[in-house]
């Protein structure tokens, strides 16, 4: 057995099932497969797949038929890479309470290959590896390769995939490969990566992930809109006034100075995650909840964001980079003085914008959208703001203006969904004051929220890709992206603000909004 049906999908020890996925089609065996990841000493491979497949295992979703092959330069042995993931289940899995034997059954169908990205023999080697997996765990063939290593090497590992003749799919079995983020620093070098992902791989074989889209909230985005009568019908600029989100750490760089200070956060945030999270908010109802539809309806709001003249990022694009504050009530460094930050870095640690969506349903509403480090709070929230009732009656009885009615969707922490109105003020009177309703994750699922890599890896292993990005929306989400950064230098380059760690970001972020006498709500 490999993966579970959609009856045993209830019994399950964490709800991991896709409400968007027909569970019945989800059958016994649908996913035998070895999932080989390159990179397999690094960071993400400890923290986030181990435990990632760890839990699907826990879950009955993958078995012994999905043996895992880590795969990177350095020397060890089976064992020895079965001891440091075991380490790494200690300290990151969110399933640490499982038995001995429960950890001892999953390391043991883990194995290791060591080998050099450009050296074609160690890919003819591993394939002899996958060809002994398959018969001792039933794979059928079936693999998935997961590129977690520097974005450097993708390059080389997809063409001595195919050189090997790993992505042949001829005999049955299925081929495909995950592509960790970032595809590309702009879009040309999205568009080279993606041709050399498609020389060795056809689109169908392909899933970029975006981990955000694993969230559980951010796909409870597809249920609230379009498994709710009332809500869809509000959902465009007849009622809605504008849409803030906010996604916001009050972490610095920490060790991915090197990483970060060569990206800045218009590429880490902005282009992938961000955009994501925006187009599930505008697009318009897809005619499945699975397969391309999503998709589909994605690429369209892509393609109707008005884009940016240099002039236009100028004016509606803020960076800004941290200096020293303090957070969490702790002194903190400010950008410039964090370890292997250069001393005269110019990289935005915050950006601030306002996007428009020129089509039928958003024309006219602003899209305003923040993201930084060293922030006052760590926050992700989309708020749909409304339009305020065309009489403002309760003037004559002392009230201010009726607050705008404000419909939350925080995606984390204390995930869940909250829609504010008013209410009139118990006495004789006719005071209004606002009032909130509440639905938090916590308390009306008592179920452990799984991670998303959980879902995108089990995904992959199915096939179904409505999670991942395609290739047409990776180079529309630069196109959009490329203008802004670009805006950033040469003569006239847009100014790098400052702000003090701990705050929202620079006041010129406040300004955008004030200059349609909007304001950021507070969070
Ligand atoms: N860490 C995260 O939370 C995170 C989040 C989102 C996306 N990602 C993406 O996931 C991928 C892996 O991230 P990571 O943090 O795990 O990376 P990492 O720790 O820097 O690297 C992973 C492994 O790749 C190998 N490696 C390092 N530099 C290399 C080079 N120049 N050429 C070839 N191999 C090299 C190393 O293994 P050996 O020396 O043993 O070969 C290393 O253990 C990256 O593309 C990253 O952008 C990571």
């Amino acid at each position: 057995m490999t993966v579970k049906s959609s009856t045993d999908y209830k019994d399950a020890p964490t709800e991991l099932a896709n409400p968007f996925r027909v569970d019945d089609e989800v059958t016994i065996g649908d996913a035998p497969c070895a999932l080989v990841i390159f990179g397999a000493s690094g960071d993400l491979t400890q923290r986030k797949l181990i435990p990632a497949v760890f839990a699907l295992r826990q879950g009955g979703y993958v078995d012994s038929h999905n043996p895992l092959i880590g795969f990177a330069r350095s020397s060890r042995s089976d064992e020895q890479f079965r001891a440091e993931m075991s380490e790494a289940l200690k300290k990151f899995s969110r399933m640490r309470s499982a038995t001995v034997e429960e950890f001892t059954a999953f390391t043991n169908d883990l194995y290791y290959q060591v080998g050099d990205y450009s050296d074609p023999e160690t890919f003819v080697t591993l394939g002899k590896r996958l060809e002994e997996l398959a018969e001792k765990h039933g794979t059928h063939g079936n693999c998935l390769f997961y590129l977690a290593t520097p974005p450097s090497s993708f390059g080389m590992i997809l063409k001595n995939l195919k050189v090997s003749g790993l992505v042949d799919e001829s005999n049955g079995a299925f081929r495909r490969v995950v592509v960790e983020k970032p595809i590309g620093t702009d879009r040309d070098s999205a568009r080279k990566l993606n041709l050399q992902i498609h020389d060795s791989f056809s689109e169908k074989q392909v899933f970029r992930i975006d981990h955000y889209l694993g969230k559980e909230t951010v796909q409870n985005i597809l249920a609230f809109r379009f498994g709710n009568g009332i809500f869809e019908p509000l959902w465009n600029r007849r009622y809605i006034d504008h849409v803030q989100i906010t996604v916001a750490e009050t972490i610095g760089v920490g060790s991915r100075a090197g990483y970060f200070d060569t990206a800045g956060i218009a590429r880490d945030m902005l282009q992938s995650h961000i955009l994501q999270l925006m187009t599930l908010i505008a697009m318009e109802p897809p005619i499945a909840i699975r397969g391309e539809s999503i998709r589909d309806e994605k690429v369209k709001v892509l393609r109707a964001i008005k884009p940016f003249t240099r002039m236009e990022a100028i004016r509606n694009v803020v960076r800004g980079q941290y200096q020293p504050g303090v957070v969490d009530g702790a002194d903190s460094l400010g950008y410039l003085e964090e370890e292997d930050v250069p001393t005269k870095s110019q990289t935005e640690t915050f950006v601030a914008l306002k996007l428009e969506i020129d089509n039928w349903r958003w024309s006219g509403v602003p899209f305003y959208i923040r993201t930084g480090k060293r922030l006052a709070k760590r926050v992700s929230q989309v708020n749909i703001v409304y339009r305020r009732p065309p009489l403002a009656f309760f003037e004559e009885f002392g009230c201010d203006a009726p607050e705008q009615n404000v419909l939350g969707i925080r995606i984390q922490p204390e995930e869940g969904i909250s829609m504010s109105f008013v209410s009139k003020r118990p006495g004789p009177s006719f005071h209004i004051d606002p009032v909130r309703m509440d639905f938090k994750y916590s308390s009306a699922f008592a179920k452990q929220t799984p991670e998303a890599y959980e879902r995108l890896i089990l995904d992959a292993m199915l096939g179904e890709a409505s999670l991942f990005a395609r290739e047409d929306e990776v180079d529309l989400s630069w196109k959009l992206i490329d203008p802004i950064i670009e805006s950033w230098s040469g003569a006239n380059a847009a100014p790098l603000y400052h702000y003090q760690a701990g705050n929202w970001g620079p006041e010129e972020s406040s300004a955008l909004l004030e200059r349609s006498s909007r304001e950021w709500l507070r969070l």
